[in-house]
Parts: structure tokens; sequence; C-alpha cells
């Protein structure tokens, strides 16, 4: 896939150094073509020279623009610009993202059997999701490029995102989502924002593969994970975490798969810190996929080569996806870490999400797979009593309302989902006595 937009020429001092790298072949692309695969189909890495760089030196520029109240460094990605996409400074589109909170999981930690358990929280980014990081260099590398246009498939949250940064920088955006798949808050954004949103019959895999196809043919800039620029982006989630931990290196981070990209990020930032000997040691990196969902977890655990899952189901809709564009980076942060791939069922899901709810953090299903992941592993002895455990919580709980409020009022049995911690509401009479007796009863009727 090759494009050359033709609206003025990329100004290569822009950027101060780095190549496009397959990750499969090694083949190296100049960074003055638009691409997002190698001839060979591998995915690519956006490298750059370490040699060059003192990461002592870095480590402490970094420490200096934390706390930044205004301008680029005020972003919780581009504070680590080196580290991202050394672009010149005009062609950034910030919403100042990142800057998420790193809570103790409290209540959750508790139901994990994790003592040691904080929740990095990606939903308070500025449209409620850990995308808007990718997404900042998405759309920045769209006007690197001279694109008019991006593009993305999405199962909510990557849509969203990329409808509001084209919007705050005037580029059209055009969406593919899965028909009747996608979760209401999501799709409200991605229409509120200005996206021609076009719903295709089938699912996200038919949606990737179409968006792809009509990219290349259209001279659309694609921004979904594939791009390695988002990827780059992506890389600051982990950054942020050792910056709020004061740079002393979790053992574990739990966090979701779907298309696979996030997790991939998370390695290859981590093995860039490493190199630099700014980190001493590289996390494990546990990806946690719903079991209807699992393609990555089948490899990991039958130890035997790839193969897509044709009808994904899972009621975390944001991973509901059978072939993640990014199982190969995934894999290879995975071993970089001496990870592992694990799964979670509905029912699991949503008991974890009942209980990061009831801790007050609250997160949407998806996110919540880190903590389900995180009981399951520590469960199992995979993760000990003395370790230190962050979890990613990668979408905002108000994302997907039906799924909560079917939750506690046990409506989702049909999905094998039994509202375990239901906390569902109470009809009663306008009255004093009414009250009275709602507020006495245990448990009350519904
Ligand atoms: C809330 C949420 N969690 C997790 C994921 C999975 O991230 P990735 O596709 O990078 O694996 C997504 C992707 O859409 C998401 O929206
Ligand atoms: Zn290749």
């Amino acid at each position: 896939m090759y494009l050359n937009y033709s609206r003025g020429t990329i100004n290569m001092t822009a950027m101060i150094q780095g190549w496009l790298e397959c990750i499969r072949c090694k083949r190296k692309y100049d960074l003055t073509e638009v691409r997002y695969n190698c001839g060979c189909g591998g995915t690519l890495d956006l490298r750059r020279d370490l040699s060059t760089v003192d990461g002592r030196k870095l480590k402490r520029r970094w420490e200096n623009r934390w706390g930044a109240k205004r301008g680029l460094y005020a972003s919780g990605v581009w504070r680590y610009k080196e580290l991202i996409f050394d672009c010149e400074e005009d062609y950034i589109v910030t919403r100042q993202e990142g800057n998420t909170r790193l809570y103790d999981a409290g209540k959750a930690g508790e139901y994990a059997g994790i003592k040691n358990f904080y929740l990095k929280h990606e939903g308070e980014n500025p449209t409620g999701s850990f995308k808007d990081r990718g997404m900042t260099c998405g759309v920045t590398a769209a006007r690197f490029y001279h694109a008019s246009s991006v593009a993305c498939a999405s199962t909510g949250n990557t849509s969203a995102s990329m409808a509001s940064y084209a919007a705050v920088c005037g580029l059209k955006s055009v969406i593919f989502i899965p028909e009747g798949k996608i979760a209401y808050g999501k799709l409200a954004q991605a229409l509120a924002f200005g996206g021609k949103t076009l719903q295709i019959k089938g699912n996200f895999d038919d949606a990737m593969a179409l968006v792809q196809q009509v990219c290349s043919e259209l001279n659309i800039y694609l921004v979904n994970s594939i791009n390695p620029f988002r990827i780059e982006g992506q890389k600051a989630i982990g950054f942020e975490v050792l910056q709020q931990l004061d740079w002393k290196v979790p053992d574990w981070f739990v966090i979701p798969g779907g298309n696979l990209g996030n997790n991939s990020a998370l390695s290859k930032g981590m093995r860039e810190l490493y190199d630099l000997g700014i980190i001493a040691k590289i996390p494990r990196i546990a990806v946690i996929q719903a079991a209807g969902a699992a393609p990555l977890a089948a490899m990991w655990k039958t130890r035997a080569g790839y193969a897509p899952v044709k009808n994904p189901e899972t009621i975390a809709t944001a991973i509901k996806i059978g072939n993640p564009v990014s199982w190969e980076k995934s894999l290879r942060g995975v071993n970089w870490s001496h990870g592992v791939v694990e799964t979670v069922t509905e029912q699991e899901i949503m008991d974890a999400k009942a209980m990061v709810d009831a801790a007050g953090i609250g997160a949407e299903p998806a996110s919540c797979c880190s903590v389900a992941g995180a009981k399951k592993l520590a469960d199992a002895g995979i993760i000990t009593a003395d370790e230190t455990v962050v979890g990613i919580l990668t979408g905002n709980i108000l994302k997907d309302p039906d799924a909560v409020v079917g939750y506690h009022k046990n409506e989702l049995r049909a999905m094998g989902i039994e509202g375990t911690y239901a906390n569902a509401p109470i009809a009663i009479e306008a009255t004093v006595e009414a009250v009275r007796k709602a507020l006495s009863c245990s448990p009350c009727p519904q």
C-alpha cells in the first residue's frame, strides 16, 4: 500500500530522525511514504536511533515538564515527545490528553486478592478512552502527510476519538462501524463530533478489512492502530504510570486485548526505556481477552499458529474482535516481557466491572478485563502476593450504560450473565412509609 498525498511536500526536517521497519522481515521504509504494512504483510514499527539519546538527560527533561500548565507539555503524550513523534509543533493536534489518574484499586484490589494493585484510568482522557493518546499522534501524522480526511474502523472508542481530533483541526473524518454492535455512548460521540458514520453489514473485522481498502483507493489517511504513529502515542500510558510511581517499575501491567495495539504499544515503550537504561527491568505484561474473542490467547495456550476467530462474541463490545491486526506485535511484546495471555468469561468481566464500579472508580466492560484477568492470575498463583500490579482501565463507565443497567437489573441472563453483585433500582409509591420500608428491607423487592 503506497500513498502520496499531493497537497504540499513533506518537510523531513520536521521529523528529526526515524524510519518504518517491518516487524516480520525487518525491511525499512522511509518516512516520506505513507505506509501501514510491509510488502510481506507484516506490520510496521516507527523506529528511531536510540544510540543518540541520553536516557538520564531525557528522564530529567520529562520530570521538568511534569505539571506544565499550558502548551504542548501539558499533554501527557507530548511530554514524552522525543520517544513519541519528534515532529514540528505546528503539525501537532492535541487536547491535552493523558494526565489520567493512577488509583489505588481499593475494593477491586480486595476482590482480585492483590494488595499492591493500581488502576490507571485511561477513561479519563478527553473523549473517555485511551484512544486519545494514539489519536493525537495519528491525526498529527495525517497533517504531517497533508491528508484532508482520516478514517477508521471502530468498535466505538476509536471513532469517538478520531472524530473529535479531526474536528479540532478541521479534517474530515469517515467512520466504519459494525451495524448495531456499538455502545450508544460511543456512537453518540462520533455523530456529535461530525464524523461521517457508515454502519456496515458485518462485524468489526469486516469493517477493518473494508477501511484498509477504502483508504488505499480513495486516498484517505487511516488512523486505526495498524498505523504506527498511533502506537507511538499509546506508549505514553506506560511512561506516565512510571512517572507517577517515581520510576519504580511495577511487576505487572494487566491490560485488555482487542485489536492488540495498546499492549503492543506498552511493550514497545517499556523496551525502549529499558534499552535507554531508564528502567532496569521490563514489567511483565498480561494481555486479557474475552473468552469469545480470544485468538491471541488460543495461540498462546496451544502454541499453535495464528488463526482468527470467525464470529467473535462478548458483552465487552470494544474488544469483540476476531482478527486483530497487531497480533504479531502483541506476541512480540508478551515474549519481551515474559508476559502471559489469559481469557476471562462474560460473567468474570461483568462481576469484575461491578467491583471496579463499587470501588467508586467505574469503567466500561472491556476495561474490566484487567481486573478480572488480574484476579484469575492471582488465583492461579501467577501473580504473587508481594507483587505490584498496574491494571489499565481503558474506557469510561458512561460509554456503555446499557451493560451497566442490564447487569444491575439482572437482565443479561440471555447472555449467560447473572447480576451477582446487582444493585437494582426499587420502584415504590411516593410516600415516606414506602421509603422507610424500602430502606429497611434487605434484600429489597424489585
Ligand atoms: C475500552 C477499550 N478497551 C480495550 C480495547 C482494546 O484495545 P486494543 O484494540 O488496542 O487491543 C479497546 C479498543 O477498541 C477499547 O475501546
Ligand atoms: Zn516485511
